[in-house]
């Protein structure tokens, strides 16, 4: 490999896939993204350790242009569910994500910080937490199908695992409490403060998550919120809490920082977000953001259109929404190249994104660029999100190496070709 982490004069399989583009300001070398992903593999108090950094560092290696990091976490309230994720609100918490981006940067890839929008919201209700608190107080309808719980639970059987003493998501799920006007200001203020030390940390960028039916993506669907404040009711007020943290994280960060948010195109629930609706929320925030990242679903009501079975499943409504917007867009869950550059070919989306895809094979770039075979996700969700709704770190059926990248020296920042970045505040 070159220098500059390209390979050199061989021919590029995938053109369009090996385009460089700008988000915002920021330039990223290809089209390729990984999904922001919550791994549970956080170190003991919320902070990143080594097993992250390295896990990033090996996808970053194996050429993807822009990480998107699981979400940070903006204050403590995650605690209570058995989610595990890395908190950012404290000076504390900076040296593990700034040695991350550091890491991430060392190998070529730019990086973003999913920032998780105000605590678990209708997740934490779904996992149990009494005091999960959401827009508007809208019982849980778990799909009697969950599509991770049911395909793990014969995985584990198989392996004479019992379930049960495992099982941290309940039956019985308590309706999330109508959160107060002051408390979603708290938020409002609490998320721009993580993104200013995203931003001090060294990362490019900041994805809020406004998709997969938790906090965020509660005020934005006519399903979860029916609130009949200015949070509430038609377009202007359930955008009002996206906007105002774009608005007031923008005025922090200034125009050299991406920021963008990820929504669910259609969260397959009756009243929920469908495509056209899902459309005009991005076409009325659009003036505020840098990117617009599209997924699916919602967690545990509608959960198999968010790691979906089928390749580029969102390609589809995605290319209805960027119909309508010009800022770049990334769409999630494309596992075959081909596909991918086909759908960026044709004007359906910018990027493509993946999560399952570059958990079981981090150099799917390197490879794709160069025709070489990858190593497919078998979709089988037994190790990473059958293993994420029991509280254990991901592992995946068809990579052994996955949280032991630390271990493996050639992902080391002492190997990579680029310069050291500093972190300066
Ligand atoms: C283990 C795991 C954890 C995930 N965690 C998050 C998350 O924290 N935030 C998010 O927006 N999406 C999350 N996702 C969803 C992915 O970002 C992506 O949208 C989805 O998996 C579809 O892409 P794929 O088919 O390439 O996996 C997660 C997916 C997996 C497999
Ligand atoms: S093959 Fe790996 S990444 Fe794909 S679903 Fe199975 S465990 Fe997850």
């Amino acid at each position: 490999m070159s220098k500059t982490g390209q390979r050199g004069s061989k021919p590029i399989k995938y053109p369009e896939l090996f385009q460089p583009i700008k988000i915002g300001k920021v330039e990223v070398k290809n089209r390729i993204v990984m999904a922001a992903t919550h791994t549970d593999a956080v170190e003991p108090g919320g902070f990143i350790g080594d097993r992250l950094i390295y896990f990033y560092a090996a996808r970053a290696k194996g050429g993807t242009g822009l990480i998107i990091t699981g979400p940070a976490i903006i204050e403590p309230t995650i605690i209570g569910v058995p989610y595990l994720m890395p908190f950012l609100y404290d000076a504390a918490h900076m040296p593990g994500w700034s040695e991350l981006a550091e890491t991430v940067h060392a190998w070529g890839a730019k990086v973003f910080a999913q920032v998780d929008s105000g605590g678990p919201g209708r997740l934490g209700a779904l996992l149990g937490n009494p005091n999960a608190l959401a827009p508007s107080p809208v019982p849980i309808e778990m799909d009697p199908k969950y599509v991770v719980q049911k395909r793990a639970e014969k995985l584990w059987k198989k392996r004479g695992l019992d379930l049960a003493k495992h099982d941290l998501i309940g039956n019985e799920f308590p309706v999330p409490k109508e959160i107060k006007n002051e408390d979603i200001h708290r938020l409002e203020d609490q998320i721009t403060h993580t993104v200013e030390m995203v931003k001090r940390c060294g990362f490019d960028g900041a994805e809020f998550h406004f998709a997969h039916g938790i906090m965020g993506a509660n005020f934005l669907s006519p399903r979860t919120n029916l609130r009949t404040d200015e949070y509430g009711g038609n377009l202007e007020n359930r955008t009002r809490y996206l906007r105002n943290i774009l608005y007031k994280a923008k005025q922090k960060v200034g125009p050299d920082f991406a920021l963008g948010f990820k929504i669910s195109a259609d969260e397959h629930l009756p009243g929920g977000l469908n495509v056209e609706e899902a459309a005009a929320i991005c076409q009325y925030v659009e003036p505020l953001t840098d990117f617009i990242d599209i997924s699916a679903g919602a967690h545990h009501e509608s959960q198999a259109f968010m790691e979906p079975e089928e390749d580029g499943a969102i390609i589809e409504d995605a290319a209805i929404i960027k119909k309508k917007l010009s800022v770049p867009t990334i769409t999630v869950s494309v596992h075959n190249p081909a596909l991918a550059n086909s759908a960026i070919k044709e004007g359906k989306t910018d990027m493509i994104a993946s999560s399952r895809g570059l958990i079981a094979d981090p150099e799917w770039a390197n490879k794709a660029r160069e025709g070489k075979p990858y190593v497919k996700c078998i979709k089988c969700l037994f190790g990473c999100c059958g293993r994420v709704d029991y509280g254990l770190p991901i592992r995946c059926e068809v990579n052994p190496n996955v949280m032991l990248e630390y271990q493996m020296p050639e992902y080391y920042r002492f190997n990579a070709p680029y310069k050291r970045t500093y972190y300066v505040e």
